[in-house]
């Protein structure tokens, strides 16, 4: 039999090793994420509950909107001229000190190199500094997972990513274990509408002039009859889950410069047909999506890769904050039987937010955690999970016509 009176120093220690239990029981894990990837210095501190303690995000977007496009060295710059700005505020908004992290989390991939390189030196700095644990994140990851921070979206769920770099359909099996359906052979929907906006000269639209070229087609596309051009959907007969941009930009182009003839208008002024261009243009794009995720919908369903119950379609990213394409979506869903969720749209843009959650995610689960003396480099190209595109494309899965009319 044990004595069960302890003497002085053990029962000291046992006091001791319970309260230090019951602290680390209590005290929730501190993420610190920092974004550089592309044109938002974003950075926020967020405790393991999702609750963001503070957050700070410097857009680059207007000095892009004023250049006519992302210009890498311009980007780094801002980035190197803001970055420290950006994460003390963060911490100082959050009342929490570099020592009480639990860890950094950083996006190292993919992205723009020279603004990878800015966020990725920082935070290495950082780390060293205050010997923090680091976890690098996959930005797109990091837009697949945010949804879990405001619902409890359990594994395996349908992601559709689309932003300024990125436009994918993956299946999300696990924090860290994507199978990618489709994705853009050419451009992103986001660069798409871009680059649209730039060619209608949006920048000068008074309305228009601190919107992104998606942002601008949204609002703009509110008062426009989409009928009153046709543009043809990508890529009507290729039945599997990848994306094409780059032919309808060509042909919203062509529209542009036959209108601006017969206008007589100048390059830079602006069509009287502005807002049926962006209304025709956002219909085509929402339609090219839908039916891409209609499809991988049904290819997941014959598959078995979704769950029986409450099978749910995640969607983010930049262009996710667009609404008539939400509801394009939602008529998928509804007509599928998946439920449909968005984050909101502060959450679809880039931002440190997400990045931190990838953190908390990854720590929860000890994966990807790194030693601050590790070395780590970024990558600028970098694909987000097991790529079985072509099993899709082999499955020549047939979308049934849905009815696609939206109320703008
Ligand atoms: O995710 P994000 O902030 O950055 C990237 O990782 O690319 O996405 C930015 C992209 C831009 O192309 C922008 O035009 C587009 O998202 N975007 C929108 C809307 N808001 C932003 N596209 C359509 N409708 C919107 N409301
Ligand atoms: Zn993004």
């Amino acid at each position: 039999m044990f004595p069960c009176v302890l003497n002085g120093p053990v029962r000291c220690w046992m006091k001791l090793t319970t309260s230090i239990r019951a602290f680390t029981a209590v005290r929730p894990r501190l993420v610190l994420g920092i974004e550089t990837s592309c044109d938002e210095t974003g950075a926020a501190v967020l405790d393991d509950t999702g609750i963001i303690l503070g957050e700070s995000l410097h857009s680059q977007k207007q000095t892009h909107l004023d250049s006519g496009g992302i210009i890498p060295p311009v980007a780094q710059r801002l980035h190197r001229e803001n970055i420290c700005r950006v994460v003390q505020e963060a911490l100082d908004r959050s009342g929490i000190e570099p020592n009480e992290l639990t860890a950094v989390a950083t996006t190292v991939k993919p992205g723009l190199s020279l603004s990878l390189g800015i966020g990725l030196d920082f935070s290495l700095k950082f780390v060293r500094l205050h010997e923090k644990p680091f976890i690098p994140i996959h930005h797109m990851e990091a837009h697949a997972l945010t949804v879990r921070m405001l619902h409890p979206v359990d594994f395996p769920f349908l992601v559709l990513l689309v932003s300024g770099g990125h436009t994918l359909l993956a299946l999300a099996k696990e924090i860290d274990e994507f199978l990618l359906l489709g994705q853009t052979l050419d451009v992103a929907a986001g660069d798409s509408l871009d680059k649209i906006a730039r060619s209608l000269s949006l920048r000068n639209h008074p309305e228009c002039s601190t919107l992104s070229g998606g942002q601008a087609i949204e609002l703009l596309a509110k008062e426009g009859d989409r009928r009153a051009f046709h543009f043809k959907t990508p890529m009507g007969q290729i039945y599997d889950c990848n994306f094409s941009f780059a032919g309808l930009q060509n042909q919203v182009t062509m529209a542009i410069k036959k209108k601006e003839k017969e206008e007589g208008v100048e390059t830079g002024q602006l069509l009287s047909c502005v807002k049926d261009i962006a209304a025709a243009s956002q219909h085509t794009v929402a339609s090219h999506i839908a039916k891409r995720t209609h499809r991988a919908i049904l290819f997941c369903k014959s598959k078995g890769l979704l769950p029986q119950h409450n099978p749910t379609l995640v969607v983010s990213g930049g262009v996710a904050s667009n609404e008539y394409i939400r509801q394009t979506l939602k008529i998928v869903t509804d007509a599928t039987g998946l439920h449909l969720l968005c984050p909101p749209s502060k959450l679809c843009t880039d931002n440190g937010v997400m990045i931190a959650w990838n953190g908390i995610e990854r720590l929860k689960q000890g994966k990807g955690i790194m030693s601050h003396t590790e070395e780590v480099k970024y990558e600028p190209k970098a694909p987000l999970g097991l790529d079985i595109t072509s099993e899709v494309k082999d499955a020549t899965i047939k979308v049934p016509p849905l009815k696609l009319r939206i109320n703008s």
